[in-house]
């Protein structure tokens, strides 16, 4: 019987997982999920016929150059995969996979999250409470923006996209986007086109950002196009901290250009974000948490098992990125 192929795991995933990924592949594990560096993920990759790594770990085009001729595929445990080069990846030809659909949501949940979170003043009242520096009630207390009826404008309707629009229809809603190209209208609904992103920021009270990273999308979010939206608009960002001009969203907030944001992605995650943002309490802040459910964890790490079992199978896998 031929030997099963040998995948590197860069992080601790759930016990199913790594169970039913041992059913078909010899595993290299990571039990107490530590962060590799670039030289030791490369080091274990040297016995491993394909990576199973989180967005995590980075493939640059230096990485995967050194990556050993036996790794066949990246399968990644994540939907984005601005972690890595995938033109160089092309060029070596090692398959990459991602996990998309498992995740839209859990991500749309925390998109709401965020949004609630920022309008109605979330982090900054949880804090009175847990630090015993509530003391009174008033009409003027604490308060914050609704956000039953207003606009919402998603930038990027894909999959998350769209279920978000869905659950910011639960609360009546009116739906706008941008995308490169208008969706079908079985796709869209109700929802309003704009051609532009700048059209778009005019036209809502609520953002909330879905397109991927990439060279195109990268500070997205400037001064200037922040500067479109209205004095009680909120910014969400379940994306990727890439999107956004960090410096023109702080001062944007701590100027009031607009009402507040709920991130939950930054530039420099975890260690590097921009320090503005912990000053600011019309910021509502989470680590990086989307997709992080039970049940999307499983299923990502399943999407990515079915991926690696077609591509050891000879066939092509159903979330081929490159
Ligand atoms: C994803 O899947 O892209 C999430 O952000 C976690 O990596």
């Amino acid at each position: 019987m031929a030997a099963k192929p040998v995948i590197l795991v860069t992080r601790k995933l759930p016990d199913s997982v790594e169970q039913k990924l041992a059913q078909h592949f010899t595993t290299i594990l990571n039990p107490d999920d530590r962060l590799y560096g670039t030289a030791e993920m490369l080091q274990l990759a040297e016995n491993a016929d394909a990576i199973l790594p989180c967005h995590t770990e980075k493939f640059s085009a230096g990485t995967i150059a050194q990556l050993p001729a036996r790794v066949k595929a990246i399968a990644n445990f994540s939907v984005g995969v601005d972690h890595v080069d995938l033109d160089a990846a092309r060029q070596k030809q090692v398959v990459v996979t991602n996990t998309p659909d498992v995740l839209s949501d859990a991500t749309a949940e925390i998109a709401m999250l965020l949004m609630l979170g920022a309008a109605r003043r979330a982090s900054e009242g949880e804090r009175l409470v847990r630090n015993q520096q509530w003391k009174d009630w008033s009409p003027a207390f604490m308060v914050g923006h609704q956000v039953t009826g207003k606009r919402l404008g998603i930038l990027g309707l894909g999959r998350v996209g769209q279920v978000v629009a869905r659950r910011g229809r639960g609360f009546e809603m009116k739906i706008h986007y941008h995308n490169r190209n208008p969706l079908n209208p079985e796709q869209a609904g109700d929802a309003i086109y704009h051609d532009s992103v700048e059209a778009l920021l005019a036209s809502i009270d609520v953002l909330s950002i879905h397109c991927p990273a990439s060279e195109a999308t990268r500070g997205l979010l400037n001064r200037e196009r922040i500067a479109l939206m209205h004095r009680d608009a909120i910014l969400v960002n379940t994306s990727r901290g890439g999107v956004i001009d960090d410096d023109a969203l702080v001062a944007a907030l701590q100027s009031d250009v607009i009402a507040a944001a709920g991130l939950d992605v930054f530039n420099g995650e975890p260690n590097s974000i921009h320090p503005g943002y912990r000053e600011l309490d019309n910021v509502f802040l989470l680590p990086h948490i989307g997709s992080a459910t039970r049940e999307t964890r499983d299923a990502m790490g399943f999407r990515a098992i079915d991926n690696l079992v077609a591509i050891f199978n000879g066939e092509e896998p159903g979330d081929r990125v490159a």
